[in-house]
């Protein structure tokens, strides 16, 4: 007898009109191969079935009485987005100004929505849906598996309004469309039932300045985080584990539910904002961090560098390499950054990090991206995730913590969840020795007896080719991680394999296997 799959997530995607629920519910629903439907269009169809047979919205036993009459069909490519009247599509009817003028007078009808709720349940009740609406995540489904509020502010969501419909701002067409949202916004926050309010446990998503891309990919990431167990574990770089980026700014998911005051919640000064960029050019203040960390580098221990030329040229690519020592961003990023010419490296470093005298502009000028530890992990794979789908380069320590014994240990999951979800190149990276030049639990390192460092950099490959097809998610995501560390263990030397000496495939090791001297 073989299990059945487990269904697939259920999202619900609530937020004020024009918030963009729509656009962005149907482009990650299409993404990710799973349903999508915009609750409004039930409210919709009701409004359009009462107004045609003339039921008034408050006689709620007659309007009820119309549910029956109306189905959703879907419209060939997963979105039940066309509504049956009596068998017959009405779809356009539905948007029509009639309808928009009257349907907050149905939709708070409390019998109504209670008439309602099953047919909204039972929709989701297969799950992999994307439901949208005003309270999805406080009434139709609070046991989702990921709820997201997206809000705007009205200002933007008018302006978004007036763009689209090519309307000259300051003209009176545009003060309408301002105006109406404000109603709209009104009456749905400020009905008796079910108002429009973010449920406690759901992502709360501030859109204003983004576009609809950047709040596609997010949204997406969020939902393939929840997919695939819970928050992303966060890939860690510069010593520590990783969490949240923490920026302030638009766009920053946060949880409804306050959570304890975090550590550490300073803002980061001005100016290294500034000089932290994502974007994919390399500046000359990059090369010139990269060279003195060069020097650095030579003065702790002899090296070498191989394999420099496997690095990809194009596209979206992960270096993951192992980590041992507060030496390993030298040996990991200066010559890699050479090697990248125009391109720029991008890291993630642990958010305190900036606030070092002269290093935190070192980590700024080259690359490190801060995230948060103290808030959630999924925000450290939200921003990986834009580098990568940007077709950026990031390097990533898999570990998350630096080995205190210089081999490798178990590795968390983030990176096998960016490389299933990106689809970058994976680029293995070793960094033979340096745990000897700088040990953990060493405040400095120990340039005395002089040491050999050896990175070895391995030929880029993708996960998807070392997964086995129809792999589940779980099983998909162990496979992609062992493949990467085992592919780091390749290029280290025994003693330093660790967790995954087992990983280590016969055919690449031959004549690799030593010790250093
Ligand atoms: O999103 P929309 O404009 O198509 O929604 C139409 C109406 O339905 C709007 O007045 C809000 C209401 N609605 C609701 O009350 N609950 C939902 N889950 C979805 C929509």
């Amino acid at each position: 007898m073989t299990a059945s799959p487990a269904p697939r997530i259920v999202v619900a995607l609530d937020g004020p009109a024009s918030s963009g629920k729509s656009s962005v519910g149907i482009a990650v629903a299409q993404r990710l191969g799973l349903r999508f439907l915009d609750t409004g269009l039930i409210y919709r169809a009701l409004t359009a079935l009462a107004l045609r047979e003339g039921v008034a919205p408050e006689d709620q036993p007659a309007v009820i009485a119309l549910i029956p009459r109306f189905e959703l069909a879907d419209d060939g490519s997963g979105r039940l987005a066309r509504v049956l009247v009596d068998g017959a599509d009405e779809t356009d009817a539905v948007r029509s100004h009639e309808v928009d003028a009257a349907v907050s007078a149905v939709a708070r009808q409390p019998d109504v929505r209670a008439a309602l709720l099953g047919l909204q349940r039972r929709i989701a009740a297969p799950g992999g849906i994307v439901m949208a609406g005003r309270d999805i995540g406080t009434v139709v489904l609070p046991a989702a598996g990921l709820k997201v509020y997206l809000d705007a502010s009205v200002g933007e969501r008018a302006g978004r309004r007036i763009r689209e419909r090519g309307l000259d701002p300051q003209g009176d067409e545009a003060a309408a469309v301002r105006e109406q949202l404000r109603t709209r916004d009104a009456a749905d926050s400020g009905r008796a039932v079910a108002p429009l309010r973010a449920a406690e446990d759901a992502v709360v998503l501030r859109t204003d300045g983004m576009g609809l891309d950047e709040v596609v990919d997010l949204v997406a990431g969020l939902v393939v985080a929840a997919e695939t167990g819970g928050a992303a574990t966060a890939p860690g770089v510069a010593g520590e584990p990783v969490a949240g980026a923490n920026r302030p700014a638009a766009g920053t998911p946060s949880r409804s539910r306050p959570s304890p005051a975090p550590a550490a919640r300073e803002p980061l000064p001005r100016v290294l904002e500034v000089a932290m960029r994502l974007d994919n050019q390399q500046t000359m203040l990059v090369r010139m961090v990269a060279r003195i960390a060069q020097w650095i580098g030579h003065a702790l221990a002899a090296i070498s560098i191989e394999g420099l030329e496997n690095i990809p040229r194009r596209g979206a690519v992960i270096i993951a390499a192992n980590h041992a020592s507060n030496a390993d961003p030298i040996y990991a990023g200066a010559w890699v950054s050479d090697a990248l010419r125009t391109r720029r490296l991008h890291w993630l470093g642990k958010r305190e990090l900036f606030f070092w005298p002269v290093f935190g502009w070192i980590c700024a000028l080259g690359g490190i991206h801060p995230v948060d530890r103290s808030s959630a992990d999924i925000e450290a794979y939200r921003l990986a995730s834009r580098i990568l789908e940007r077709g950026y380069v990031l390097m990533i320590f898999p570990e998350g913590t630096r080995s205190p014994t210089g081999a490798l240990q178990e590795a968390k999951d983030g990176v096998a969840q960016l490389a299933l979800r990106s689809g970058a190149q994976i680029v293995p990276m070793a960094i033979n020795g340096s745990d000897l030049v700088w040990p953990k639990g060493r405040r400095f390192p120990a340039p005395f007896p002089r040491r050999r460092v050896r990175v070895r950099i391995g030929q880029p490959f993708l996960v998807a080719d070392v997964v086995p097809p129809a792999t589940d998610r779980r099983a998909a995501k162990t496979a992609a991680t062992t493949a990467i560390m085992g592919r780091i263990a390749e290029l280290l030397e025994p003693r330093q394999r660790g967790a995954y000496a087992g990983a280590v495939r016969a055919s690449a090791t031959e004549g690799t296997a030593r010790d250093p001297a």
